[in-house]
């Protein structure tokens, strides 16, 4: 089974570290290249749905979801292949940051040489020890990153790892400032360096098998990587089993417009596929709604209210949430005043979207 790599668009960045033989990889005119892929096949293309559940007013129970075969009995998915005491050492090959010098933090892009040997999948995640001791004089925990690329990497040959990392740093206090041990270590590591990595895990945020569904992406800052990861695979990448033809629609919610991350290749993705891709920004600092209440994502969600609403209603629509945690309770809160109007109680319908992998949620 084979697959294509094509376009991949250059990452803003007004500083950055890379090894020089490798930097075409991101040139503006992409890349093209054959390789092999690791996994199974999953079921073919289809049309694009134009399936609609229906509306009932009456109804105070949740309705019934259908449950369908679990992502998470997927054969070949592999967990845990490297433990913090035997951990896979990669290679630092490339990192460079994706946002601009005036946004509030930096976040980093990097890629990690894996060998092939770290098999994940979209939608997990690996663990990264840092270098160096506690204060205890043990070697630091590890720390886990939702993979930022699509299971074949940025190079498209299933060799690399790729995170987005936001750099910690924050003032306790006694007004000290202090540096976040791995994130610092991870934004500082320069191309050539080793990197212990463990995993990779979850379960949780696997891409639906469906290539006509409706995917629903929802993430704040660093909450981008498996949605990066998973666009890649719809609309970079070509594979023999597999053609998304549903509806992809990422909401991003950032600080500022300079910390908007792969912004150019989600507007490459838009241009390639514009029946197939939406894309809504909610810039927290600089935008407000009609209210003039600060732009956070579930603020642009609740524009477009009904319509999600009505994609929530049918069986193959699959949301998926990455990023701070408050951002969880926001989406709910929306969502309960759009159910509440059908007479359904969002909590218990919910609670359906869960047990049925509709509603998928990794917030830290
Ligand atoms: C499943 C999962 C996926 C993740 N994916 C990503 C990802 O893709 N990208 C990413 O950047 N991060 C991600 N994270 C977060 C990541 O694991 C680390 O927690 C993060 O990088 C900070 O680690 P650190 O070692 O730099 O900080 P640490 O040295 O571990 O310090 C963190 C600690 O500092 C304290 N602290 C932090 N902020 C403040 C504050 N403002 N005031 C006071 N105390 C504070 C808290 O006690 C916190 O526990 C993910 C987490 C999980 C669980
Ligand atoms: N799988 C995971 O669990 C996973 C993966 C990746 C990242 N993460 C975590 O996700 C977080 C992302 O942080 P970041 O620093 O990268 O993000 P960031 O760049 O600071 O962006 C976060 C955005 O969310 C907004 N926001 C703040 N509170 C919100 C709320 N209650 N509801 C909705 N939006 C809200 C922020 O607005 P203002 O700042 O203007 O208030 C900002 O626009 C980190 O804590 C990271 O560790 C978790």
């Amino acid at each position: 089974m084979a697959a294509a790599v094509s376009a991949a668009v250059s990452l803003p960045s007004s500083k950055s570290t890379s090894r020089s033989a490798r930097t075409n990889v991101f040139s503006p005119d992409g890349i093209n290249f054959k390789v092999s892929l690791p996994y199974r096949n999953v079921s073919a293309g289809g049309k694009v749905f134009t399936v609609r559940a229906q509306v009932t007013t009456e109804a105070v129970e949740a309705p019934a979801k259908v449950e369908k075969v679990s992502k998470k009995m997927d054969e070949g998915v592999v967990v845990n292949k490297y433990r913090p005491k035997d951990p896979y050492i990669g290679r630092c090959l490339l990192n460079t940051k994706i946002t601009g010098d005036d946004a509030p933090g930096e976040t980093w892009h990097m890629v990690f040489t894996t060998e092939g040997e770290v098999p994940y999948r979209e939608g997990q995640s690996i663990g990264v020890i840092p270098d160096g001791i506690d204060k205890n004089g043990k070697p630091h925990k590890l720390r886990l990153y939702s993979i930022a690329s699509s299971a074949l990497g940025d190079f498209g040959d299933s060799k690399t790892v790729s995170l987005c990392v936001k750099r910690l740093v924050y003032t306790n206090d006694q007004g000290e400032i202090v540096k976040g041990v791995c994130s610092n270590f991870l934004c500082d590591l320069k191309p050539g360096s080793d990197v212990k990595i463990t995993g990779p895990v979850g379960k949780e945020m696997l891409m639906p098998k469906d290539p006509t569904a409706t995917v629903i992406m929802l993430a704040t800052g660093t909450g981008i990587a498996p949605f990066r990861s998973f666009l890649w695979k719809m609309f970079f990448e070509k594979y023999d089993d597999y053609k998304f033809n549903g509806l992809a629609w990422l909401f991003l919610g950032v600080p500022t417009s300079s910390s908007l991350l792969y912004k150019e290749e989600f507007e490459k993705m838009k241009e390639k596929a514009p029946d197939n891709f939406r894309l809504d920004f909610a810039v927290s600092r600089e935008q407000t709604n009609e209210k003039g209440e600060k732009m956070y994502i579930q603020t642009r969600m609740a524009q477009y209210a009904e319509e999600l609403w009505e994609l929530l209603k049918k069986d193959n629509t699959y949301v998926y949430m990455c990023g701070l945690k408050g951002m969880e309770k926001g989406i709910d809160d929306i969502m309960v005043s759009l159910a509440a109007k059908d007479g359904i109680d969002w909590m218990a319908y919910k609670k359906q979207l869960k047990k049925a992998e509709q509603w998928n949620v990794e917030v830290y």
